[in-house]
């Protein structure tokens, strides 16, 4: 089976409870949403994804941020602190230098723990609050830890992290810290992590809240549903394509089940969908190589490398969800090294929005990709930017210009001025 963009509606499996279900994307196979604790399919190990009877339309959407979009969650309302309703930016400047018909930039920086994860933490840690689960955790490289400490505690959970020791940036262990969580640095790579953590989950000692957890997806599906309401108000159209970087490949796939849904429902015109375009580092792109290759299947990269921490990752696990979504919308992936992503950074900081490195991302894909001509003057585009300037201070002071020393004296201030 492959995720394909019809508009077919599923049929409702009598494990459904409430019109929800999982179903496993690669047999088939269907599930109970709460019943038990579960991440892929019991049968043959594939992904899950959450079903629904009822698909949403953009009449049932009412009220702000994630939960705006309740017709298309498993829940009415979540552990909340108020996350999603991001802003949409202008770049003027950017958009002529890139030379599009219109550039918007979606920044996630702006949620409550400065990056998208909230979205996926406010559904998945109520899902945990259904289950009774005790003790919520997961592999990060950073945002996951510091999104996941702060709903946990909200939702009065304990909270445990491993993080690859060494290759996370500070706001990140701060937030996570100072949120109560556990932090595990592990000697080894995010992948690593992940590996164990799975392997804990396995074991029954932990909920996991990674992005292998389908319903962390269903709240990083409402970004796609807030793009798509900004542009048909502003533009009366849908973008042509989002830009967006890529690790896990969590909100690719998320992108496309929102986008996916919406045809299913009537409300988006297959052929309209916009075109899923991921971005990675040069040194952790297995996607970018899968997508050139036209493989099925994503090889794992065991040593990987970027200044962009975010996305240092070599075994994006939702790769079989992802792939379908570039290939069906007509998308691609392309890799930029980490001297574009900092001018991309610089780019958006000129333009006055903050983001870590791995936000840039998704701007230098862009700019390569109009370069190359792959990208038309006549798009109109979205790039997601994940995470806030402030989650690495260090990758921000490097990027930017050094601090003057001066004596405390006006008269010697200005002579400096003039310099
Ligand atoms: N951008 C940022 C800032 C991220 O933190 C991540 C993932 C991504 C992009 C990639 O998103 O996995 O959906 O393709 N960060 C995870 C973490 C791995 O642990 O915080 P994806």
């Amino acid at each position: 089976m492959s995720l394909s963009l019809s508009a077919e509606q599923p049929a409702v499996p009598d494990v459904a409870d409430d019109g929800v279900w999982l179903e496993c994307i690669e047999c088939g196979e269907t599930f109970a949403p709460f019943d038990d604790v579960r991440y892929t399919c019991d049968e043959c190990g594939g992904l899950l994804e959450v079903r629904y009877a009822d698909l949403p339309t953009f009449d049932d959407f009412e009220g702000h941020g994630v939960w705006r979009y309740a017709a298309a969650l498993p829940f009415e309302a979540g552990v909340s602190i108020q996350e999603g309703a991001t802003p949409l930016y202008e770049v003027p400047r950017l958009e002529d230098e890139i030379g599009i018909e219109a550039l918007r930039i979606k920044h996630e920086g702006m949620n409550p723990t400065g990056s998208f994860k909230d979205r996926g933490m406010t559904v998945g840690v109520q899902v945990a609050k259904e289950l009774g689960v005790g003790r919520l955790a997961c592999a990060s490289t950073g945002n996951t830890s510091a999104a996941l400490a702060a709903y946990g505690t909200r939702g009065d959970m304990e909270t445990l992290v491993l993080l690859p020791a060494g290759k996370v940036a500070a706001g990140k262990i701060a937030q996570a810290s100072l949120h109560d969580a556990r932090i595990l640095e592990v000697d080894g790579n995010f992948d690593a992590c992940l590996d164990i953590v799975q392997e804990l989950a396995a074991k029954g000692e932990v909920y996991l809240l990674n992005s292998l957890n389908p319903f962390r997806l269903e709240g990083q599906k409402t970004i796609g549903l807030e793009i798509l309401e900004g542009f048909l108000a502003d533009y009366d159209t849908v973008p042509d394509r989002i830009v967006l970087p890529v690790g896990n490949a969590g909100n690719t796939s998320a992108l496309y089940k929102a986008f996916r849904e919406l045809v299913q429902a009537g409300e988006l015109d297959e052929d309209d969908v916009p075109k899923l375009t991921g971005v990675q580092a040069d040194g952790a792109a297995p996607m970018v190589e899968a997508i050139e290759n036209d493989a099925d299947e994503v090889r794992r990269w065991d040593d990987v490398e970027t200044r962009a921490t975010a996305i240092r990752i070599g075994n994006p696990v939702n790769a079989p969800k992802a792939i379908p979504g570039i290939r069906e919308t007509g998308g691609t992936a392309v890799a930029v090294s980490d001297e574009e992503i900092t001018d991309a950074q610089r780019a958006l900081a000129r333009e006055g929005i903050g983001v870590e490195p791995a936000s840039a991302a998704s701007v230098a894909g862009l700019r390569k990709l109009r370069a190359s001509g792959v990208v038309d003057d006549d798009e109109r585009v979205a790039c997601l930017t994940t995470g806030h300037l402030l989650k690495d201070p260090d990758a921000a002071a490097a990027a930017g210009g050094d601090p003057e020393p001066v004596p405390a004296d006006t008269d010697d201030i200005l002579e400096h001025l003039q310099q």
